[in-house]
């Protein structure tokens, strides 16, 4: 809770261009896809506990609403690892400090060839599922 109050006050005070907005979705990716994999283990396992309940939780997520939160999962892991290599190579070589801005650039160029086409096929599919001919099936 204190680190989602830093978050928000940091982010409202601090005014930083595209490094503030890559330390803010660094920060909300990397705390989303920990909340998503908290769920998702759960989620598994409670097959131990009902298939019943397994099974309306698989039903669920074959619906619109998770399809896109499925897009934002693919995004928000594609761009934390992404760009939380170029942090931690930065890290350890200071000697590239002055190449802040060229890898800044790099790291967002990347994340966009990686996550276009993902989210295209992704988001592709999902319209064939839910209004395709075969839709329901
Ligand atoms: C929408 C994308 C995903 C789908 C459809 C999916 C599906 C599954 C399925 C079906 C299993 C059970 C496999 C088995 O028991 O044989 C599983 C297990 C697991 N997944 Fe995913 N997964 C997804 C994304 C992720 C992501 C992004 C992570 C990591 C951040 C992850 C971490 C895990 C882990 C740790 C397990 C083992 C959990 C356990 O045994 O209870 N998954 N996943
Ligand atoms: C290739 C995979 C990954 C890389 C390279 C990576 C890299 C990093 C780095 C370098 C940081 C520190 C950022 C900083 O010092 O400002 C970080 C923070 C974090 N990461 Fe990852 N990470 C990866 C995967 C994951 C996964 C799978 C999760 C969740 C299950 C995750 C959750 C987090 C969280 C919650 C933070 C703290 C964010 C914050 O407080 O600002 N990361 N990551």
């Amino acid at each position: 809770m204190s680190a989602l109050i830093s978050t928000v006050r940091a982010s409202l005070s601090y005014r930083g261009r595209e490094g503030h907005w890559l330390w803010l979705l660094h920060r909300v990716s990397g705390l989303g896809v920990l909340l998503f994999l908290i769920l998702h283990v759960a989620g598994m396992s409670s097959a131990f506990i009902s298939i019943e309940i397994h099974d309306r939780l698989l039903e669920m997520y074959k619906t619109p609403l998770f399809s896109i939160g499925e897009l934002a999962l693919a995004f928000g892991l594609i761009f934390h690892a992404v760009n939380g290599t170029r942090i931690a190579i930065l890290e350890l070589k200071p000697e590239l400090w002055q190449k802040q801005q060229l890898a800044t650039r790099l790291a967002i160029i990347i994340v966009v060839l990686l996550a276009a086409p993902t989210i295209i096929i992704m988001a592709l599919g999902s319209i064939n599922a839910f209004f395709g001919p075969a839709a329901g099936h």
